[in-house]
C-alpha cells in the first residue's frame, strides 16, 4: 500500500454504449468471423492497437470493408452506410448506442410530423451526421444548431447525446426571443453528465485530480478541463506510463476520473500505480 490516498471519482470510465461496443466486437472476432470497425471504435488508441493485435481492423469506407463481419461504432451512422454494408453482403454488427439510437428515431418522427428539425450538437460529429440522415429520410428541413436565426416554425429540437443541459437551455431561449416554442425531446445521455458532475465533485476534495483518456477523445478532455477549474494540479494521462511521480511530491490525496471511451483496465492499471509509490 503506497502513502497516497487514491479515490475513484462515483461515475468514471467505460459508459454503457462503448462497453456494449466492445463487447460485441470481441464476440463476433471469438466467433471466427473477420472482422473490421467502420472508423477507429472507440477513441482510446491503446483500445484501437489492442483490437488491431487481435487482428480487428479498422476500415476508414465501405468499399474498404473486405472482412466478412463490420461493426458500426456506438456513434452510429448515416441510413445509408447500413444499405450499402448489407448490398455488399456484409455481416453488420450494429453497435449504434442505444441512446443514440433514440436521438435517430426522435429526429426521424419530428421530421414526419413536419416539423423543421434542430439538432443540437457539433457540426460534422459523426453522431450529428447520422442523427440529421435520419431525420432527412422523412423531410428535408433539418440542420444542426448555429442557424437558429433562420429556422421557421414549427420547430422540433433533438440534441446529441453529449451535449449538455445548459447548451439546450441557450438554444431554446434564443428560439423563444424570436416567439417560437420549440417541441423539445431531450436526447443527452446521462453518462455524461454523471462523469462531469462526479469529476468535478471529487477534484474540488483532492490535491492532484488525474483524468484517464485518448487525448482524441472529446469527452475526456471535456472533463479535464472542467476538473483544471476546481483543482490546482489536474493531468490528462493516457496511461500510467506518463505518470511522474514528483506531481505526488507533498501531496496526499489523488482524484481519478476516466471518459466515457476509457476501458476498465485502464483505470484500474493507474489506480495499481499510484499505490505503489512512496
Ligand atoms: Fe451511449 Fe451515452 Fe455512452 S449515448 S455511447 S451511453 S455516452
Amino acid at each position: 500500500m503506497g502513502r497516497l490516498k487514491v479515490s475513484r471519482a462515483e461515475y468514471a470510465g467505460a459508459c454503457y454504449g462503448v462497453q456494449r461496443a466492445l463487447d460485441l466486437t470481441l464476440e463476433t472476432a471469438n466467433a471466427d468471423k473477420t472482422v473490421c470497425t467502420l472508423g477507429p471504435l472507440i477513441h482510446n488508441p491503446q483500445v484501437v492497437s489492442d483490437l488491431a493485435a487481435r487482428g480487428i481492423r479498422v476500415a476508414d469506407t465501405v468499399e474498404d470493408c473486405t472482412e466478412q463481419a463490420v461493426v458500426i461504432r456506438s456513434h452510429g451512422v448515416v441510413p445509408e452506410v447500413l444499405d450499402a454494408l448489407a448490398a455488399r453482403g456484409n455481416e453488420i454488427v450494429d453497435a449504434t448506442c442505444p441512446h443514440v439510437m433514440r436521438a435517430q428515431r426522435a429526429a426521424a418522427k419530428l421530421a414526419a410530423e413536419g416539423y423543421h428539425v434542430l439538432v443540437v450538437g457539433e457540426e460534422g460529429h459523426p453522431e450529428v451526421e447520422g442523427i440529421l440522415a435520419h431525420a432527412r429520410r422523412e423531410g428535408d428541413q433539418c440542420m444542426v444548431v448555429g442557424a437558429v436565426e433562420d429556422i421557421p416554425e414549427p420547430v422540433g429540437i433533438v440534441v446529441q447525446t453529449t451535449q449538455s443541459h445548459q447548451k439546450l437551455a441557450e438554444i431554446v431561449e434564443a428560439l423563444q426571443a424570436r416567439g417560437i416554442e420549440p417541441v423539445v425531446k431531450d436526447t443527452i445521455c446521462f453518462a455524461t453528465i454523471q462523469r462531469q458532475d462526479a469529476a468535478r465533485a471529487l477534484a474540488r476534495s483532492v490535491d492532484v485530480m488525474l483524468v484517464i483518456g485518448g487525448r482524441n477523445s472529446s469527452n475526456t478532455t471535456r472533463l479535464y478541463e472542467m476538473c483544471a477549474g476546481c483543482c490546482d494540479a489536474v493531468y490528462h494521462i493516457e496511461s500510467a506510463q506518463e505518470i511522474d511521480p514528483s506531481w505526488f511530491a507533498h501531496k496526499t490525496t489523488v482524484g481519478i476520473s476516466a471518459g466515457a471511451s476509457t476501458p476498465e483496465n485502464q483505470i484500474e492499471e493507474v489506480v495499481s500505480y499510484l499505490e505503489t509509490l512512496d
